[in-house]
């Protein structure tokens, strides 16, 4: 057993991020991580093509803004080298393969007991610390939908985040469900591969370029969401046209409206709609049932596929191990029960970092609101 002031699950942005903050007032903490890297999820989980949505002075961690040359947009490799960076000069050393199984607080000693397998030794570990950090992820893992007669399919089938690259699906006829940003850059890489691609389009969403976006975000510091709304969705307007003539309905409510309040983003188009209005990317609806290699959609259509790539997003998992962490999080969906901003800190020195649905603009923010409530907590108990 080994006792720490602060214990933090998860190794990334969100862990890391909060470790830093807490490493430069010195105060002791130890990061616990299933995998055998920080940023699993961008080492492992992510697509080769991946570059950063938002320019780079919302994706930065605290207190290490990206050097001035860094593009606005930060591809992959840039972003990880970044982090490497970060790892190094806040002295990060996470233990890996250490899988959080339970992490429960006891009223008795007032601390968090958090038991974790060490997966490499096939080993129970256990730690007690005054402070839970849960910095697992909005995206845990992934989420597959049930559809009716799956089971049958006799194609491949795979979640986006096991997606790399198109190339082993050049010359097949490739069905992506799911019209985010994930399923949306998927799409595009595999009609560039040769694949006969077509994408389930079930709800409605702003397809907007990553520049309006930009001009979006900065016109926010000046002007109300509203008038910055109407803005962006008349450029974009203008840039593509009437996107229903392609099946693809725009909601009603503003880009911006719409991430404040429900934390949706818009999609940030690479170059798929371009596919799409030229016919070279099929749009359908939704996928009604599997027969064999046959697909069957809502419209009563049906289409032979040789793969489908589910890009349904994932699920936090934070329910499946956190014991008494009920007034911070919901015990089914195990994300907060706060809406951001008072989102990150529950009650017995229990916070999350990375769950305020504002990707890694949001995990900065959490990782300071946390640390300094942290360092005022330990300020106060030894004055008492
Ligand atoms: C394809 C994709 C593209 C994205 N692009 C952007 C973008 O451009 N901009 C942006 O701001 N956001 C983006 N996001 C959102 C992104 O998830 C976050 O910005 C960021 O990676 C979240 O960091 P995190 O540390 O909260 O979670 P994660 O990066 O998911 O890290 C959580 C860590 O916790 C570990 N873990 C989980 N459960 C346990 C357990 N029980 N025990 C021990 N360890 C555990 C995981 O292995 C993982 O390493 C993207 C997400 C995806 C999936
Ligand atoms: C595509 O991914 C595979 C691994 O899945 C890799 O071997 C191959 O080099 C990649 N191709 C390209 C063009 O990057
Ligand atoms: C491509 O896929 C669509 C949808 O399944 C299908 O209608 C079309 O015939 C396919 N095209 C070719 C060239 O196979």
């Amino acid at each position: 057993m080994e006792e720490i002031e602060v214990i933090i699950v998860g190794a990334g942005p969100a862990g890391l991020a909060t470790s830093a903050c807490l490493n430069v007032q010195s105060i002791p903490n130890i990061v616990l991580e299933r995998e055998d890297s920080y940023a699993s999820l961008w080492k492992k989980r992510a697509y080769d093509c991946l570059k950063l949505h938002l320019a780079k002075q919302y994706c930065q961690l605290p207190h290490m803004p990206f050097p001035s040359n860094t593009p606005t947009f930060v591809p992959k490799a840039g972003w990880l080298s970044y982090l490497d960076n970060y790892v190094s000069r806040f002295e990060i050393n996470p233990r890996y393969h250490r899988l959080v199984e339970s992490a429960s607080y006891d009223e008795k000693d007032g601390k968090w007991c958090v038991k974790v397998k060490n997966t490499n030794l096939d080993e129970c570990e256990v730690y007690v610390a005054n402070f839970l950090v849960v910095a697992t992820g909005e995206n845990s893992e992934g989420f597959i939908p049930h559809i009716e007669g799956i089971q049958s399919f006799e194609g491949e089938i795979l979640h986006s985040s096991k997606f790399r690259n198109g190339s082993k699906f050049s010359g097949k006829d490739v069905l992506v469900v799911g019209s985010g940003n994930s399923g949306m850059e998927i799409a595009y890489e595999l009609s560039k591969s040769g694949a006969n691609t077509s994408i389930v389009c079930r709800s409605p969403v702003h397809i907007l370029k990553r520049e309006i976006v930009y001009l979006g975000m900065s016109l926010l510091n000046f002007f109300p969401c509203k008038f910055v709304d109407s803005i962006v969705v008349f450029l974009a307007k203008i840039v593509y046209g009437d996107l229903s003539n392609y099946g693809l309905q725009t909601p009603s409510k503003g880009p911006f409206y719409l991430k404040r309040i429900t934390g949706q983003s818009p999609i940030i188009d690479v170059g798929t709609l371009d596919k799409i209005i030229k016919k070279e990317i099929q749009v359908l609806p939704s996928l009604k049932c599997v027969r064999r290699n046959k697909l069957e959609f809502v419209d009563g259509k049906s289409n032979k596929f040789d793969a489908i790539i589910f890009a349904t997003g994932y699920r936090s998992t934070v329910s499946e191990w956190l014991k008494n962490g009920n007034d911070l999080f919901d015990g089914v969906s195990g994300l907060p029960k706060q809406l951001y901003p008072n989102h990150w800190k529950g009650s017995n020195g229990i916070y999350c970092a990375g769950f305020g649905r504002k990707g890694l603009y949001g995990i900065s923010m959490d990782a300071q609101n946390i640390a300094r409530d942290i360092i005022s907590n330990l300020r106060s108990c030894k004055s008492d």
